[in-house]
């Protein structure tokens, strides 16, 4: 006779390899709650401004889509990509453009959209080199913020949520280019192989 599968929790995930497990730290209804917040924080203090978003490839692309359809009235789009050399787990801090945007910022309200403060060394870089180009204003929102990484010295005007210090996936994020399809931002960790565990 069949065995019944195991009950899993929905706070449970399986990984896509059998040696990654994955955990739910905020789920997806949670974070559509914030975005909601954050994007009537950011039209609070820019009530009439046409908004440009500058997205940060490539995780930013479902928050910078979402918060983009939560702030009403006009807004714009464009999308830069960076990287950071050596990363691995850890950043040496040297950053390289892959993509710069298609269009001048000069004069615009620019509002840059991250998926993730971590070091804060490719935001620095950012805002350096957005700052030589003479928005009208220029503000930071990141959906999750993991404080007690930070070496460098920036903050973001809005942030979504403040996080461990754990790798997190899903909602855009990524390990290994996999895993941004997730609705949920998971917690996710190696296992022994062929030992997957899920965990609560
Ligand atoms: P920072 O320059 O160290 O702040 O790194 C920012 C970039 O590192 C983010 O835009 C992400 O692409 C990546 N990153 C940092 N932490 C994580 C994580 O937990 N999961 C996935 N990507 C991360």
């Amino acid at each position: 006779m069949p065995t019944k599968p195991a009950k899993r929790s929905p706070r449970m995930k399986a990984g896509h390899r059998a040696e990654e497990t994955l955990r739910v730290l905020i789920s997806h209804s949670r974070i559509h709650t914030r975005v909601r917040q954050m994007a009537q924080e950011i039209r609070r203090d820019f009530p009439n401004e046409p908004m440009h978003l500058v997205g940060v490839l490539k995780g930013s692309i479902l928050f910078l889509a979402d918060l983009a359809r939560e702030l009403g009235g006009e807004v714009s789009f464009d999308f830069i990509s960076v990287s950071s050399y050596g990363k691995g787990m850890d950043s040496t801090g040297e950053v390289k453009m892959i993509k710069d945007l298609d269009v001048s910022i000069e004069g615009r309200s620019v509002l840059v959209v991250e998926d993730i403060l971590d070091t804060g060394l490719t935001l620095k870089y950012l805002l350096r080199l957005f700052e030589g180009r003479k928005p009208k204003h220029l503000r930071v929102a990141v959906l999750l913020d993991k404080v007690e990484r930070r070496i460098a010295d920036v903050r973001a005007d809005y942030v979504g949520f403040v996080i461990p210090n754990e790798f997190v996936v899903g909602y855009g994020l990524d390990y290994d280019e996999r895993y941004r399809n997730l609705p949920d931002v998971c917690v996710v960790r190696l296992g022994p192989r062929g030992k997957t565990k899920v965990e609560a």
